[in-house]
């Protein structure tokens, strides 16, 4: 765990240079939005330790798959998300001298993330091995107002000399990714051009033949005076520069602002990229950097009014949970179905391909409270275009009839994981999908969901259980063998409690929802019996399975068993660990953790928050007090759940203890993996924690339930909701909980269980 990043309500601060912290800080200062995204890389050289990362949604390389023992169902590539060309760079030199922060002596820094605004700000002093010193400023967007450009006010100011300043702005298209297989580069340059002030280079991803045009133009002023430069130009291969040298006297301020357009062929005409790059650029700089600025603050400002969480009497967790907030919001916006949240975002490679189940089982729930409802059903019809994938990749492992296996992980349908005991077994991603249908219907109640997209889906995934499951003479039931539930620190095990749940479920639901169809729209049901060659038996196949299924328990000690013969294992508690052997992946060998009984991330008590209303309050306390002293939450998906089902119990110090874990796990570095990149996926696990677990909320019975619970160390929070035409503010403080209807519409909730009318534009109090 590290602590070396201020608390700021607002703000992300690191005061003082720490080189050692500066692959963490990359990640935790990044920036996006939603179509392009960086880590916080530095605009000038730096030949320290750095991952160097910008990244454009939706481009990605399919890498060709390198495993040890090739295994027939194993996808032959892995799509990743591509470090794309570099659009910040701007090197500066002094009278010859690189300004590089690896080599100069740093006399003071300071990097700072305005949440509230969406910039980057980094000002240091230093002083160069020539005894040159300079001061430095420098700030940085993404801009959210137009999703094509971003823009860098660089201000440099000699302290002790005069001399001449040498900046090169870049654009740099000769970039790898760490992860890459077999080493290769992914881009080649298919056009680049210098115009004075501007530069612009094509690049083209080999096989998917991406193209992505990066174009720059920039100014220089001295005291506020634009100066007339010369200016250099330099075409490489894969690389375009701007250079210009600016005759400074002590004390003077020179600022150069680089304005970039990144336009990517997912959105134009290969033809089209660099003319209308042009015209993004030239529009970016003729606005100049002050307007562009004001009008992506505006757009957060917004996003803030209907987003934001408020905490009042405990700064880390207020900056913890914007933290979050404000990285999710960096990552998806939700206008494009092709896009969707990759579990590092734009952040770093780790996880390569863009979507796992995280989205369905912890982004959709944010989206859905916070953002209009197209956002979340663009993540649902994300997965609906990709059901023919999903088919053919069930077929490839054996399965018929239309089954669909949906991937583990995946940019365009096809399966990107190679590790059988994932690919082939961790199956359980499956159900989330279907959940989620489920979860957005009973949120929205846009029921016409079902039969536009969601009924195909569910069918697909229905018929694919009913395949997986077979029938055990023994136990005169229907079984699952050969799983890894959502703990992967078991693999290939037999009878998941929570992946045999979450199938019987899923068959069960569907059979409703077809009934739902068949009901509501008759001519919609015949035209999906023709186009699924749907036959009536099936859904009889399914109930017996659902009536039949085998679930592992322990009557005695009242639990469900993750799996059969967990019981078998030595139970241990995570408190008789050493702290060295924490975390136990990067300590352990493979074959230890599987044998232990250590628990990765909510498994069994993932299916009681999934399906809590299934379930007594003794059902959930029992399986909670077995499993979370077992459970080492080495993935960042698992606090979340544990906080909220620990709000459910009334345990609310261990609640708060898990809600603190997942809304500081990158800010505190508590894996000691976030150099890698941010956990964007587990950030909305945070929200869910704060929302649904101290904040008690639920959708049922087509309303809004609350049942708050303030946290000791606070003095109170509130929180803002969307729930369908209604936008719902929630307060809970020391002297009880209010609720605001800002809508026209009077609305029904239910406040600690009981139903109560909340007037348009009135409060509640509770
Ligand atoms: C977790 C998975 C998750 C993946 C991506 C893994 O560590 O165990 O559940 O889907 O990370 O976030």
């Amino acid at each position: 765990m590290k602590n070396y990043l201020l608390h700021d309500e607002w703000k992300i601060i690191e005061e003082g240079f720490n080189p050692e912290y500066n692959e963490i800080s990359e990640s935790c200062f990044s920036i996006g939005n939603g179509r392009f995204g960086q880590r916080a890389n530095f605009e000038e050289q730096y030949s320290g330790k750095s991952l160097q990362g910008s990244y454009v949604a939706g481009v990605y390389y399919p890498d060709k798959t390198r495993v040890g023992w090739w295994k027939i169902g194993y996808p032959e590539y892995f799509a990743k998300v591509l470090n794309a060309p570099n659009w910040i760079g701007i090197d500066v030199q002094v009278d010859g001298e690189v300004l590089d922060l690896a080599t100069a002596k740093v006399l003071s820094f300071r990097r700072e993330l305005d949440m509230r605004r969406g910039v980057l700000i980094r000002n240091f002093q230093v002083k160069m091995v020539s005894g040159k010193e300079l001061e430095v400023s420098s700030t940085r967007f993404c801009s959210m107002a137009n999703t094509e450009v971003g823009a860098i006010r660089y201000e440099v100011k000699p302290l002790n000399f005069s001399g001449n300043i040498q900046f090169t702005p870049f654009v740099d298209a000769d970039v790898v990714n760490q992860d890459a297989n077999w080493d290769e580069k992914f881009w080649v340059v298919v056009a680049k051009q210098a115009k004075r002030r501007s530069a612009y280079i094509t690049a083209e991803t080999k096989k998917t033949a991406f193209q992505v045009c990066t174009g720059m133009k920039f100014s220089v002023s001295r005291n506020g005076e634009k100066i007339k430069e010369e200016i250099v130009p330099t075409l490489e291969e894969k690389f375009i520069s701007l250079s210009t040298t600016v005759a400074c006297k002590k004390g003077d301020r020179v600022v150069l602002h680089k304005y970039a357009g990144i336009i990517s062929s997912r959105y134009y005409d290969k033809s089209q990229l660099m003319s209308r790059c042009m015209e993004v650029v030239n529009e970016a700089y003729d606005s100049g950097f002050k307007n562009l600025l004001k009008a992506h603050e505006q757009v957060w400002s917004d996003k803030w009014k209907e987003a934001d969480i408020v905490i009042e009497g405990d700064v880390a967790a207020q900056q913890g949970i914007r933290f979050n907030i404000f990285q999710l919001y960096q990552t998806y916006t939700g206008d494009d179905p092709r896009l969707n949240i990759g579990p590092k975002g734009f952040t770093g490679e780790k996880y390569g391909g863009s979507t796992y189940w995280d989205t369905e089982a912890y982004c959709l729930p944010f989206y859905l409270a916070t953002a209009e409802q197209n956002v979340a059903r663009n993540l649902l019809v994300y997965r609906y275009r990709h059901l023919p994938k999903a088919i053919e990749n069930a077929e490839k492992l054996g399965f018929t009839g239309g089954a669909a296996l949906y991937p583990m992980v995946t940019m365009n349908g096809e399966e990107c994981h190679n590790e059988w005991e994932i690919t082939f077994e961790e199956i359980h991603r499956n159900g989330a999908i279907a959940y989620a249908i489920f979860d957005y219907i009973r949120y929205t109640g846009d029921w016409d969901y079902l039969p536009e997209y969601g009924l195909d889906v569910l069918i697909g995934i229905a018929r694919f259980w009913a395949q997986r499951v077979h029938w055990s003479e023994p136990k005169q039931k229907f079984v699952m063998h050969g799983v890894t539930g959502p703990n992967e620190y078991e693999n290939n095990i037999n009878n998941n409690w929570y992946t045999n749940y979450i199938a019987a479920w899923c068959m069960k639901y569907t059979v409703e929802a077809m009934d739902h169809v068949k009901s509501t729209d008759a001519d919609r049901w015949a035209e999906l019996v023709a186009k699924l060659n749907f036959d009536e038996r099936e859904t009889v196949a399914w109930m017996n399975i659902v009536d039949n299924m085998y679930y592992p328990e322990d009557e005695e000690k009242g639990i469900f068993l993750q799996q059969e013969g967990f019981l078998d294992k030595e139970i241990r508690t995570v408190d008789t660990l050493k702290p060295e052997e924490r975390p136990l992946n990067q300590n352990w060998s493979w074959d230890r953790i599987l044998r232990s009984c250590f628990i990765k991330q909510a498994d069994v008590l993932q299916g009681l928050y999934f399906f809590e209303d299934q379930f007594d309050e003794d059902t959930h306390r029992r399986n909670f007090e077995f499993y979370e002293p077992l459970t080492v939450h080495e993935s960042s998906l698992s606090a979340c759940v544990h906080a909220i089902l620990a709000s459910r119990l009334g345990m609310h110090e261990k609640a708060y203890e898990m809600y603190l874990r997942t809304a500081r796990l990158d800010l505190d570095d508590y894996n000691n993996d976030t150099e890698d990149g941010l956990h964007i996926t587990s950030m909305a696990g945070t929200w869910m924690a704060l929302v649904e677990g101290f904040g008690g909320m639920r959708a049922e019975d087509d309303m809004l339930a609350f049942d708050p619970h303030l946290p000791e160390k606070w003095n109170s929070y509130n929180f803002h909701i969307r729930w369908r035409n209604h936008f719902l503010h929630i307060l809970v403080g020391k002297d009880g909980a209010a609720l605001k209807n800002n809508a026209d519409q009077p609305l029904k909730v239910k406040l600690r269980g009981e139903i109560v009318e909340v007037p348009a534009q009135g409060e509640v109090k509770f």
